[in-house]
């Protein structure tokens, strides 16, 4: 085990009705900017039962930070905030809006523009955050990272900043949610846990242990999520995992992968392609190519977490990464780049853009320019 320092600050709030301790939660004299996604939290209550908390409050509130937040919007919302004077910030929605007031947080705090922050990677002055957590899947309620966009370039770029003080977490606000937003955030949990789990052997017995009970955990509630998607305690299960599954506490003292999550950053910043569905694609295309330096570890995932016993180690593998994509596909997602109608060109540019930032991801440092293109090719 790697030697490490943990502190994880959010004070979580969880379960039906306790949206109504906002009031409590954010200290009294606050001139607050609360935002919001672009319009979800109206129908289904969210936007009511907030308001109705901080009522005798002062508050502005900046709407229509969109998935993928923005640089273009976030500067808005940045220009509202200073006007106001705001001193503390109440995020709404998805991880998208959280994402995006963490930068606003650090922005209102920063004389330049916002996207140089963006740009440094990390900025910790900031005003506090709490928020308000309508979709699971990012982790970002419990964590310090963001991901920005910047339309105008088509770049997506991982920005870390300071943890939210408080996150409320009410399952039966995702009763609204899609099907398809359903599965992507049960993929993205998934590829979390993965990030953090499938690299090498031998670390650390009790974060193995922790991270497979964490995958099992989605893989026996998937299936019944997408037949009721208003069952309370399936909901909490599942927000509570995809918390669990990205706010540090699985990765304490253990390497970490998170080339998949690179290269998907590209497949969104270039084709629009909802995180979690990227993750779907690309995740099994990284099993393939770099299943030689991953093979104890996709073997004891197969074995422990699909039952997959039977064979020589080779045939193992191929049937644990071919049990993997399956899941993917069960959730209603494509797995292959071919069904989005994604190729060379694509495939081209992401490994230019590696190419000239100099990229190296992954738990060895070996996924670079021409590795994302093995993979991306792996996943046609
Ligand atoms: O905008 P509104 O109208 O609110 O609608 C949203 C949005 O259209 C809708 N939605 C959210 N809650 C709902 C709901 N619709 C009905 N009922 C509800 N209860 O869902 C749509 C997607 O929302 P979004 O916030 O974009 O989804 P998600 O939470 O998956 O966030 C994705 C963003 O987070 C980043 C991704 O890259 C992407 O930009 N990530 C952030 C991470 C972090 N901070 O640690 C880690 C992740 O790996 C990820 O990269
Ligand atoms: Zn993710």
């Amino acid at each position: 085990m790697h030697n490490f320092i943990f502190q994880n600050p959010t004070k979580l709030v969880f379960g039906k009705g306790m949206i109504s301790e906002l009031g409590e939660l954010i200290p009294a004299g606050k001139r607050i900017m609360i935002t919001f996604g672009g319009g979800s939290v109206r129908r289904n209550g969210v936007y009511d039962e907030v308001t109705k908390a901080l009522a005798g409050r002062e508050w502005v509130e900046f709407w229509g930070i969109e998935p993928n937040p923005s640089i273009e919007t976030l500067r808005e919302a940045i220009a509202l905030g200073r006007k106001h004077e705001v001193d503390f910030l109440l995020a709404v929605g998805g991880g998208s809006v959280i994402d995006g007031t963490k930068l606003i947080s650090a922005g209102l705090r920063y004389d330049g523009d916002a996207w140089e922050l963006v740009r440094k990677g990390a900025w910790f002055d900031t005003l506090p955050l709490g928020t308000v957590l309508t979709l699971p899947a990012t982790g970002s309620e419990m964590n310090s990272g963001a991901v920005i966009s910047r339309r105008e370039t088509k770049e997506k770029y991982p920005f870390y900043s300071n943890y939210p003080r408080f996150s409320v977490l009410d399952p039966e606000k995702t009763f609204t949610l899609p099907e398809h937003q359903i599965a992507a955030g049960l993929s993205d949990t998934f590829v979390h846990v993965m990030e953090q789990y499938l690299t090498t052997t031998g670390q650390s017995r009790v974060m193995d242990r922790w991270a497979e009970g964490l995958l099992q955990t989605v893989i026996e509630i998937a299936p019944k999520i997408r037949a009721d998607r208003h069952d309370y305690d399936l909901m909490a299960d599942f927000m509570l995992t995809a918390t669990m599954a990205l706010n540090g506490f699985i990765a304490l003292g253990v390497a970490q992968d998170w080339a998949t999550h690179m290269i998907g950053h590209e497949l969104t910043a270039l084709h629009g392609l909802t995180h979690g569905a990227t993750l779907a694609i690309v995740f099994n295309g990284t099993l393939r190519v770099l299943r030689d330096q991953k093979r104890d570890k996709i073997l004891q995932y197969g074995a422990r977490v699909w039952g997959i016993a039977e064979g020589s180690e080779e045939e193992r593998i191929d049937r644990t990464i071919a049990r993997t994509e399956e899941f993917f596909r069960s959730l209603g997602l494509s797995t292959r780049l071919s069904e989005e109608g994604i190729g060379e060109e694509t495939i081209a540019e992401i490994e230019r853009r590696f190419d000239a930032s100099g990229a190296a991801f992954g738990e060895a440092k070996n996924v670079t320019g021409a590795v994302a293109r093995r993979i991306l090719e792996a996943s046609l």
